[in-house]
């Protein structure tokens, strides 16, 4: 009679991550490569740029957590919650290939932190937003900074770093870049 290992019966009773727990999942490592992000910065100088408004749910962490940071925060649109709107100076409005553009030249090398959260359930959208991102953001970021992205990127002059201890793994994507 064939033996199954324990294991490997469990392995097969489990059922793939569900679409709660895959939520669950990239909330959890969001939330994890945030705050170690905030600690890798800790009182370097540099602005955050803030990629994807939607309700403002990363933007209002980013802004109590990082206080007296300046934050520029793009998006399409003014869809978050009330509270969570960021003052008119700090927020580029518009499609973000326009606004990034302008941005990356207006702030060169003065980004410490990035966080794009672009992502929709579209994989055209998600594979335009990671080659948008990849190509654009680089200029804006300082030596050394912290890139932290919902989507995987290709940032020239940038490495790929391991999520933080306890982040579930492909969940979220981060990256560092170069030094001087
Ligand atoms: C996943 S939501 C951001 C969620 C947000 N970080 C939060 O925590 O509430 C993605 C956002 O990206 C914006 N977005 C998607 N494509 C865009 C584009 N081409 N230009 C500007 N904004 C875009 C959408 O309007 C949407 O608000």
């Amino acid at each position: 009679m064939l033996m199954i290992p324990a294991d490997l019966q469990m392995e097969a009773a489990m059922p793939e991550p569900t679409r709660l727990e895959r939520l669950l999942f990239r909330l959890e490592a969001q939330h994890r490569c945030l705050g170690w992000a905030f600690r890798e910065i800790g009182n370097r100088p540099g602005i955050v740029f803030e990629m994807g408004l939607g309700h403002g749910r990363t933007y209002d962490h980013l802004r109590s957590y990082l206080p007296g940071r300046d934050i520029y925060v793009f998006d399409r649109e003014v869809d978050c919650f009330a509270d969570c709107t960021p003052p008119a100076d700090r927020l580029l409005l518009g499609d973000i290939g326009d606004r990034l553009a302008a941005a990356a030249a207006r702030f060169a090398g003065q980004v410490v932190l990035a966080h794009s959260d672009l992502g929709s359930y579209g994989e055209a959208h998600n594979t335009a937003m990671s080659a948008l991102v990849s190509r654009l953001l680089p200029p804006a970021l300082a030596p050394g900074a912290i890139v932290l992205s919902d989507l995987p990127l290709d940032l020239a002059g940038a490495q790929s770093l391991p999520l933080p201890a306890g982040t579930r793994e492909d969940r979220y994507f981060v990256y560092r870049n170069g030094a001087a």
